[in-house]
Parts: structure tokens; C-alpha cells; sequence
């Protein structure tokens, strides 16, 4: 047999994990198999640029940040048919027998495109996927992503930094955060540091309430704004700045982003189990008479992954951008 792998979307800590136990995986429990890496994520397979994997390239990968294949983002893909036809004809041309993905919402898109498309030229070659995104937000009914608490490990020892500076001036931090349009990073994030609020991406916030809760601390209030609200982090400070103002109460407000460094840095342990759990079940799951292409998801290692079809994955209510009420309701008990 010979395997693909590829990494595609924003890169995120965990990918190399996958790599690592898609492939040796491969190499121990598929009979003769080569296993190769496609380079730069989607557009390795269009540019039909990829490398053959030895066990060694392989050799402590796992907790690395980024992804050793490299991962490209290639928006035309969505309306680019003929580009999406060309990584079909690459694949088969490749001789490829499965592609094993990792990714984000784009990279499902394009893997169940491109099963769709070898199913017209009446190939079955199984296209196998996991969600990477620092944003769990990729059928995350199914499973965490890969990359997503590592990200919140990240957010944590920056939210402490800012915390040691905040509390001895006795400042206020509006405190920006990747996610995209989901609140599951900000909020996770949040929750774990102890910080005072989370703004949510489509939240109604009650900036009054937000001065009020200030006006009561005594030392360091941490502010974290979600992605894809509406209002910058500036546009918030002048709002509640002007709140405090008239109440006569005088707190300093200093905004900050952690925006890229949320991605970098080392895998967490749980990222780095679940990336070795989905690679060994997808690696098991090819050794099935007829592997069906399928998204597989997981929340924690040793229950069986779950594992559905790539266009019941595609579907928006497979995926909640908002976290769980309880979540919320617990959040605030915390306070
Ligand atoms: O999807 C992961 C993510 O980090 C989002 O949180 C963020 O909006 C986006 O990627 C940034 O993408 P890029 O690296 O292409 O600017």
C-alpha cells in the first residue's frame, strides 16, 4: 500500500503527533507500506510536491509545534473545481491508496471534494480526516480538535504573565483571542486561567455590568475578547473607560493580543494522545475490507473514536461554535 499524509489549514501543535502515529502505525500494521508526505497541504497534492517518510523523520515529533509537512492555505479551493479536479487526477496519478488528513474546516471540505470527485472516476481510495485547529471548530460534536488545548495551555502562561503585571500596577487587560467565530478557545482559556470575563463572538455584552464588576476588584482584572467580535480591543477599552469615568472610578485599561502565539509552541499531552489514538484507529480502519472515507473524532484516548462520513461531518450542526450552556452556567459559579 502506499499512504498519504496530509497537514492542511492553520497549523496547530498536535499535526506532528498525527504524522507520527499515522506512520508508524502504517509501518507496523500494514503489510508493506509506504508511507509518503504531502507537502504544504493541499497544494503539495495540486503542485504534486511530497516526500517519502522514513521511520526517522518521524523520531521525536510529537510535542513539536507546526507541522513538519508545512501547510499552505489555499481559500481557491472552494470555487476553484478545476484545481479540485487536478488533486484528484494528482492523487490517482500519485498512485496513492488513502490519504490520511489532518485540518480544519477547509481541509474537510476539500478531503470530502476529493472523495466525491475519485468516486466519479469510480475510484475507492479512502480519504481519512481529524480536525487541527486551535479553534475546535470542526464537527466538534464528534471530537476535540488537535491543537485546541494546546492553545489553551499557551493562552494560560500568557494570561499569567499579564496577570503579574497587571496585578502590581492595578491595571485592567483587554485581552484579545484567536478562535475565529467560535467561543471555544476564549472561553476554555478563560475559564482555566480565572480570568474576570469572556466575551463571547455574538454576545449582547453588558459593558455596564463589565465597569461594575471592575469598580469591585481590588488589584488585576483580565478581560478576554473573542475573535470575531464586532468591536476591536481599542473600541472596547473607550467604551468602559468611559463607564468607569462616570462613576468617578479610576482604573487603568491596557489591551493586548495573543493572536499568533496561541498557535506555536509544544503539543499538550491530551492533543498529543488524541492525535496517536486517531492515527492508530485510522491506520486499523484501513486494514477494513471496504474503508469508508470518514472523519473520525475523539475526546479523550481509549473509547473508540468516532467515525462518520466526511458529508455528515460537513454539516453546521455538527458543529457548535457556542460552548455549552453548563459550561457558561459553571463559569459563572466559579466567579
Ligand atoms: O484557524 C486557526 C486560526 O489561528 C484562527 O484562530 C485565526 O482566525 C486564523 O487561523 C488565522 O489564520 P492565518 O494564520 O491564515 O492568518
Amino acid at each position: 500500500m502506499k499512504l498519504a499524509i496530509l497537514t492542511g489549514g492553520g497549523d496547530c501543535p498536535g499535526m506532528n503527533a498525527f504524522i507520527r502515529s499515522v506512520a508508524r502505525s502504517a509501518w507496523n500494521l500494514l503489510p508493506e507500506c509506504e508511507v509518503w508526505g504531502v507537502l504544504d497541504g493541499w497544494r503539495g497534492l495540486l503542485e504534486k510536491s511530497y516526500r517519502r517518510l522514513e521511520p526517522v523523520d518521524t523520531a521525536g515529533i510529537s510535542a513539536l509545534g507546526g507541522t513538519i509537512l508545512g501547510t499552505l492555505r489555499m481559500p481557491s479551493l472552494r470555487t476553484n473545481a478545476e484545481e479540485r479536479r487536478a488533486i484528484a487526477e494528482n492523487f490517482i496519478a500519485g498512485e496513492f491508496d488513502a490519504l490520511c488528513v489532518c485540518g480544519g474546516n477547509g481541509s474537510l471540505a476539500a478531503a470530502c471534494d476529493l472523495n466525491d470527485t475519485l468516486h466519479t472516476f469510480d475510484q475507492h481510495r479512502p480519504v481519512l480526516f481529524t480536525a487541527a485547529s486551535i479553534d475546535n471548530d470542526v464537527a466538534n460534536i464528534y471530537g476535540t480538535s488537535l491543537g485546541f488545548y494546546s492553545a489553551i495551555d499557551r493562552s494560560l502562561e500568557m494570561l499569567g504573565w499579564i496577570r503579574d503585571t497587571a496585578s502590581a500596577h492595578r491595571r485592567v487587560y483587554i485581552i484579545g483571542s484567536m478562535g475565529r467565530r467560535s467561543a471555544w478557545l476564549p472561553f476554555y482559556a478563560g475559564i482555566a486561567a480565572g480570568a474576570e470575563y469572556v466575551i463571547r463572538p455574538d454576545e449582547h455584552v453588558d459593558f455596564e455590568a463589565i465597569a461594575d464588576m471592575i469598580d469591585t476588584r481590588e488589584r488585576d482584572t483580565r478581560i478576554i475578547v473573542s475573535e470575531a467580535y464586532p468591536k476591536t480591543l481599542e473600541e472596547i477599552k473607550a467604551i468602559v473607560e468611559n463607564a468607569l469615568e462616570r462613576r468617578r472610578s479610576e482604573h487603568e485599561i491596557r489591551t493586548v493580543d495573543m493572536g499568533y502565539f496561541q498557535r506555536g509552541g509544544g503539543a499538550s499531552v491530551s492533543d498529543v494522545l488524541r492525535a496517536d489514538w486517531l492515527g492508530f484507529h485510522m491506520v486499523r480502519g484501513l486494514l477494513e475490507e471496504e474503508c469508508a472515507s470518514s472523519l473520525f473524532g475523539a475526546f479523550n484516548i481509549g473509547t473508540p473514536p468516532n467515525r462518520v462520513p466526511l458529508a455528515e461531518a460537513l454539516r453546521p450542526e455538527a458543529n457548535y461554535d457556542d460552548i455549552p450552556r453548563e459550561v457558561v452556567e459553571m463559569a459563572l459559579a466559579l466567579r
